[in-house]
Parts: structure tokens; C-alpha cells; sequence
């Protein structure tokens, strides 16, 4: 079967292959450029995301809005946003790691359809899941990982940078920082 993004989305809407199926309002597939030199990948759809069926739309989406225009130059239309789980989990708890393997196909197609040159991951859920590791994510964070030729960088979510306070940040702005020298100059 040839995979195109269409096919991807419908499959997606359909899907009922874990229990998040029954409580989502929509299915928060993923949205941007087809293919992009960059996807950035975080845990699963919150509240805002799941009435939407957009990624990072509330108050994280905000803020990485800001990181993507501020720190990339560039702006969310021209990369890929997607999630490990494409539905909601209730109440925002940690998706369950049977839910995350029902999703691993969908993650995987998007993987091949947008063929990033870098992955930027948001927070442990999305490290663990791409990376295969439970190491803690401030022990991973800061280095930069190969994933079959592709460059996979581990970073925050933005929620925590929001709790965090302007050293998070900080430590953000970086992250975002190296992904620019990667994408303009290929420089890690
Ligand atoms: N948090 C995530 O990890 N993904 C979203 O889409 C929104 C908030």
C-alpha cells in the first residue's frame, strides 16, 4: 500500500483501537507542512486540543508558537506537529503505555509521510516513547540522538516551561536554538 496523508486521517478518525476512543471529542491527528524538515512531537490532545481537533492549541500551544516564530524564524504551518496519543487521556493524566502502542502505527506513518531531517521532542512521555528509554528526561536533555539517520532533540513541554518559570525557559530557548543551527546550517 502506498501511505499518503489522506489515508492517514481517515484511518486516524476511525480508529477505536484503545479506550481513549470512547471519551475523545475528536481525533487530534496532527497538522503542518507534508513532508517538513522538522516534526515536533509531544504527549497527547489536552482539553483545548480534543473540542479542536488540533495539536497545541491552549496555553502550551501558545507558548510554543512563540518558541517556533522567536527561536526558528519560522512559523507552525511550515513544520509538523503531532502527538504520541491522538486522543484525548482523561482529566490530561499520562497516557497509559497500551494506549501509546495502539497509537505507535499512526506516529510511525507520520514519521515516513513528513521524513523530517530533526524530531524535537516534547517532554517524557514523547522521549520515552521515540527514544525507547525510561532515563529521566533532564538527564537526556541537552544531547542530541540518531534515530535511523534522523537527529532527535529532547526538550520540555511547554506546560512545564510555563510552571517553571524564565530558567525553564531559558533552558528552552536553547533547545530550539540548536534546532535552528541544525535546520539552517546543518551544525549541532
Ligand atoms: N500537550 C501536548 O502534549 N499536546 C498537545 O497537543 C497539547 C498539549
Amino acid at each position: 500500500m502506498v501511505d499518503n496523508l489522506d489515508l492517514l486521517i481517515r484511518d486516524a478518525q476511525a480508529c477505536q483501537a484503545c479506550a481513549l476512543a470512547a471519551s475523545r471529542t475528536q481525533v487530534v491527528v496532527g497538522e503542518g507542512c507534508v513532508p517538513s524538515d522538522l516534526m515536533i512531537i509531544g504527549e497527547g490532545p489536552g482539553a483545548r486540543e480534543d473540542e479542536l481537533g488540533r495539536p497545541f492549541v491552549g496555553r502550551s500551544g501558545g507558548l510554543l508558537d512563540r518558541l517556533i516564530a522567536e527561536e526558528l524564524g519560522r512559523t507552525r504551518e511550515q513544520i509538523y506537529i503531532a502527538n504520541v496519543v491522538k486522543c484525548r487521556p482523561p482529566n490530561n493524566r499520562d497516557p497509559r503505555p497500551e494506549e501509546m502502542e495502539a497509537c505507535a502505527s499512526l506516529l510511525d506513518r507520520q514519521l515516513k509521510l513528513v521524513a523530517p531531517r530533526v524530531v524535537l521532542l516534547l517532554e517524557r512521555t514523547a522521549v520515552g516513547r521515540v527514544l525507547g528509554t525510561k532515563v529521566p528526561l533532564g538527564s537526556l536533555r541537552g544531547r542530541l540522538y540518531d534515530l535511523g539517520g534522523v537527529t532527535v532533540i529532547p526538550t520540555y513541554h511547554p506546560a512545564f516551561a510555563l510552571r517553571g518559570g524564565a530558567a525553564r525557559l531559558t533552558e528552552m530557548r536553547v533547545d530550539f536554538a540548536r534546532v535552528h543551527l541544525l535546520l539552517e546550517e546543518g551544525r549541532p
